[in-house]
């Protein structure tokens, strides 16, 4: 009889404690909301820290969630074949940064006809018909590279070095991702700004493929036609730049002095090499898309409306606030 009510007991808190657990869940639904997201892949340390937030809200919310979780190793075709699979399984939401922006809409119609809404996570797909995903949430790359310039053509006089000139201030530019949203638009927004400096001229653009090791390569072959003549480097994100500064040592230059830097994103290494002199200033890209990516998801199954469009805040951080910001930052 005891060990009847022992059993009882037993049974009556799994019940409860299952109750309670789904009660944390905030939406109405018998199972766990599957999502399936595609990851470009880990070609910069931004995209290991989306990395990191991602799994780590699915890991928190893991009573109301199951993340299925695709790393596409920089190639389309894997995000393409990641998504169909996704539909295959019938997952709840599909969510996915893709690393260019077109190809994408025969694969994202088949997602509509299954019924099964996506999210666009830190980059924009260029698709005619924008029915075919729910919402973009991420940054303005556009104006990342508006504000990359803007720093330059506001600070350029005072942090170059003093033989310099103002006549004609010479940039070299490491381009991202051929065809990404990222590189199209903070090339695009970087020049909207600077066709109002003419002094400020772009003397060479190649594209570094957002990587360190491509950064170092193309700087050593900028370096190598143009020398001297480099008064400024452009990098459209921090792991490029970073890359950039090897090379520019390497030929015997020193970097945020002979040549100043501005790069995109604000990760750790990029305020690093800014507390020890090397990068001038960077601009804010927030790669801590979790949190935001799993509400949309929750409220999409729960049938509610979510913008189109869901912005991230960012800021600029030049060198002189690096040694007291680097503590703070998460990524
Ligand atoms: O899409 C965001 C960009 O992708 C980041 O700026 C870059 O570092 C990453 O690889």
């Amino acid at each position: 009889m005891k060990s009847m009510v022992k059993v009882f007991a037993v049974f009556i808190a799994v019940v409860m404690f299952a109750s309670f657990a789904s009660a944390q869940c905030k939406y109405d639904h018998d199972n766990k909301i599957v999502i399936g997201y595609s990851q470009i892949g880990a070609e910069s340390a931004w995209r290991v820290a989306n990395t990191e937030s991602i799994k780590a809200e699915a890991e928190k919310r893991a009573e109301c969630f199951e993340l299925k979780f695709s790393d596409a190793q920089q190639k389309q075709e894997n995000q393409i074949k990641a998504i169909r699979s996704f539909i295959a399984q019938g997952v709840d939401v599909i969510a996915f940064s893709p690393v260019v922006e077109s190809g994408f809409e025969a694969v994202l119609r088949e997602a509509k006809r299954a019924g099964i809404p996506v999210i666009l996570s830190d980059r924009q797909v260029d698709v005619e018909d924008d029915s075919l995903w729910v919402t973009f949430m991420g940054s303005d790359f556009v104006e990342e590279g508006r504000r990359s310039a803007q720093w330059l053509v506001d600070n350029y006089e005072k942090v170059k070095r003093e033989d310099k000139s103002m006549d004609e201030v010479n940039i070299v530019e490491l381009v991202g991702t051929v065809g990404s949203g990222p590189a199209n638009d903070r090339y695009a927004g970087f020049r909207e700004v600077l066709d109002n400096y003419p002094n400020f001229k772009i003397l060479a653009s190649q594209s570094a493929d957002f990587t360190r090791a491509k950064g170092k390569e193309v700087m050593e072959a900028f370096l190598k036609a143009h020398g001297d003549k480099i008064d400024v480097l452009y990098g459209h994100n921090d792991d490029s730049a970073l890359g950039a500064i090897q090379a520019i040592e390497e030929a015997g230059y020193k970097p945020g002095k002979d040549i100043i830097i501005v790069s995109i994103d604000a990760v750790r290494g990029a305020f690093e090499a800014m507390v020890e002199g090397k990068l001038n200033c960077t601009v804010e890209c927030s790669p801590l898309l979790g949190p935001q990516m799993f509400d949309a998801a929750e409220d999409l199954v729960k049938g509610q409306e979510i913008p189109k469009r869901i912005m991230t805040e960012e800021g600029v951080f030049p060198m002189e606030v690096a040694e007291e910001t680097l503590p703070q930052r998460k990524y």
